[in-house]
């Protein structure tokens, strides 16, 4: 028998009609704040994950699905989405437009982490991307739109909210940190002292109680930002006091993957274990020229799909359509035409050997119908179905013709 690989899963039954309603919800939300589809390759040149993500992120160095075509590419599955969409808004020579484009995605994502509760290898994201708008307006109103969706799905949340500067105030700070953390090298961990040399800032993200005692003396960006990035952020915040959305600033907050500046955040959930980062986002003014396009400020989200399945609060489901059966073998086939006549309009689940009457019904409460047809030896003499309401249990016989 062949299994998923290691970290992938099937989705079906419950889980896929969870899936459906989270992706669902997120649409009708992400639709409301003018966003449109974009659907990218999942398959893309490893060199645009390197660029964006980072060639010293995590992502790039440990987990990629990375392989050589049969054409000699060097190719990665997609770790996550936003690469992709800045790829295909400078393909699409979107920036050289004066518009402002609003994207939505979701799909399937791969990384090759060690697969735990909430950590798969193969997951779904679904995400929004907002070009052209450096406003810190727009960090507010996509911060309020993963709000809203969480809200609509029933799940409760935290926010947690930091600024990782710009090219001007990032720098200086940097040098502050790298001083700070080589003094304490001795103390710090390997993958710490790893870091101080490749990528200084993700040192402040170790879970490792001793590093993170020891930083909780680090220079903190928050307290050294220039006065734009300064008065942006003191704005985000304002902005969420007056909405009452509460959240945490996490001066450790410095995300997994290098594009970000300015506004970072997360959201996190404490129902689901250690890996509760539900949704994660940021600004990434830089990313569209780093990748060839031309200046044009960004900012965005993604949420997780399997982190969140067990969190969502299904609607109930309403009875709904027709359940079809006969009762005498000469009825199927009048039952089988008009089946498909009503299928133009209503969803009809259709038996297709003649039954019992107590065998329909349960039939019909399996495929949670909202009405029961049925044709017996008297309807098929007289040329009528039987009806039977479920919900206001009226029933009925009513002539019919195929
Ligand atoms: P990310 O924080 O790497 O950001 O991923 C976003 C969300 O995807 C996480 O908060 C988590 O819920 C989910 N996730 C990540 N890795 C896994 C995994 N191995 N298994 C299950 N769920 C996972 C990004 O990917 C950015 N592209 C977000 C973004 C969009 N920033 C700006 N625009």
């Amino acid at each position: 028998m062949i299994n998923p690989l290691r970290g992938m899963k099937d989705l079906m039954f419950e889980d896929s009609q969870r899936f459906v309603h989270i992706i669902t919800t997120a649409i009708t939300v992400a639709k409301r704040y003018g966003y449109s589809y974009i659907e990218t390759p999942i398959l893309e040149e490893t060199a645009l994950f390197r660029r964006s993500v980072g060639d010293s992120s995590d992502i790039v160095s440990k987990e990629m699905y990375q392989f050589e075509d049969k054409g000699g590419n060097d190719v990665c599955m997609r770790p996550e989405g936003t690469a992709g969409v800045v790829r295909a808004f400078v393909s699409g020579k979107l920036d050289r437009q004066p518009a402002k484009q609003k994207f939505y995605y979701y799909g399937p994502m791969f990384r090759y982490e060690r697969p735990q509760k909430g950590r798969l290898r193969e997951f779904h994201q679904f995400g929004c991307e907002s070009f052209g708008e450096a406003s810190v307006y727009e960090d507010f109103t996509i911060i309020t739109m993963v709000g809203q969706i969480f809200k609509a799905l029933g799940i409760g949340f935290e926010l947690k909210i930091n600024s990782l500067g710009c090219p001007e105030c990032m720098p200086p700070y940097k040098q502050n940190l790298v001083s700070f953390l080589t003094d304490i090298s001795e103390d710090l961990c390997a993958d710490c002292n790893r870091r101080i040399e490749t990528n200084p800032i993700r040192v402040l993200d170790c879970k490792n109680e001793q590093c993170q005692s020891l930083l909780a003396q680090s220079p903190k960006l928050i307290d050294e930002l220039c006065e734009a990035c300064d008065t942006d952020f003191k704005k985000l915040t304002s902005l969420l006091d007056d909405a009452g959305i509460a959240y945490e600033v996490d001066t450790n907050l410095v995300r997994g993957l290098d594009y970000y500046n300015k506004t970072a955040f997360e959201f996190v959930s404490n129902e689901i274990g250690s890996q509760s980062a539900i949704a994660g986002g940021g600004r990434y003014d830089k990313l569209v020229e780093y990748l060839d396009g031309k200046p044009t400020p960004a900012v965005g989200f993604a949420i997780g799909a399997e982190r969140i399945m067990e969190l969502v609060q299904m609607p109930g489901r309403e009875r709904e359509g027709y359940y079809m059966g006969a009762m005498v073998p000469e009825a199927v086939e009048k039952i089988i035409m008009l089946a498909n006549r009503k299928r133009t309009s209503d969803k009809v689940t259709v038996e297709y050997s003649s039954k019992g009457f107590k065998s329909h019904m349960k039939g019909v409460d399996k495929a949670h119908a909202r009405y029961a047809v049925l044709i017996g030896e008297d309807e098929l003499a007289n040329n009528t179905v039987w009806i039977k309401d479920m919900e206001s249990k009226e029933e009925k016989t009513v002539a019919y013709t195929v």
